[in-house]
């Protein structure tokens, strides 16, 4: 396999579950340095250890609603590696399954916006402090096609996956 990202470091979000743990697979397979963000403090170690040596992958708790704890976890990534080069936003969650608007709750909203949007916008802002002057980077998000299709997924999700977009 090519090595498409040797010397990179990357940052995963949400990468304790079932994609960010597949994309940081991938990746270290590429040749990144990997840090995985997430709130699942327990699974982590079993996760990063299933993936590679603690040289190429290691593990922050991150709530990315915390603007504290993405700036945290981007500069563990500098001190770490001495520089950053992607940003996958992609810890997600559902909202409630409940399709009707009449049942959707303003809780149940302002919850997913909070991860699923608000979360996504302090990924990039924390990353862009160590991009811009390094003048290059990639910040990427994992939306849904719920977004597109529409009718199949809870106005919540739908609206917060349209705003990551
Ligand atoms: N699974 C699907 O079918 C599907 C389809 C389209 C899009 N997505 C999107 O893909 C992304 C990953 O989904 P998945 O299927 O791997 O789900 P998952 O539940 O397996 O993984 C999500 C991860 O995000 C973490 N997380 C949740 N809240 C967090 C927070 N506040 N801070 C940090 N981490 C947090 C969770 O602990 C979990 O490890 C999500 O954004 C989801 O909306 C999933």
């Amino acid at each position: 396999m090519t090595n498409r990202l040797e010397g990179k470091v990357a940052i995963i979000t949400g990468g304790v579950g079932g994609i960010g743990k597949s994309v940081a697979m991938l990746f270290v397979q590429h040749g990144a340095k990997v840090i995985i963000a997430d709130v699942q403090d327990d699974l982590s170690q079993a996760v990063c250890e299933n993936i590679g040596s603690s040289e190429v992958i290691s593990y922050v708790h991150c709530d990315v609603t915390i603007d504290s704890d993405v700036q945290n976890v981007v500069d563990m990534a500098v001190s770490k590696y001495g520089r950053l080069d992607i940003m996958f936003g992609n810890a997600g969650i559902p909202s409630k399954s409940d399709l009707t608007i009449l049942a959707t709750e303003y809780q149940d909203f302002k919850r997913v916006f909070d991860v699923n949007v608000f979360g996504v916008f302090l990924c990039a802002k924390h990353a862009t402090k160590v991009m811009i002057p390094a003048k290059k980077g990639s910040i990427v998000f994992t939306a849904s096609a719920a977004f597109v299709t529409r009718g199949n997924a809870p106005h919540a999700y739908v609206a917060s996956k349209h705003a990551a977009t």
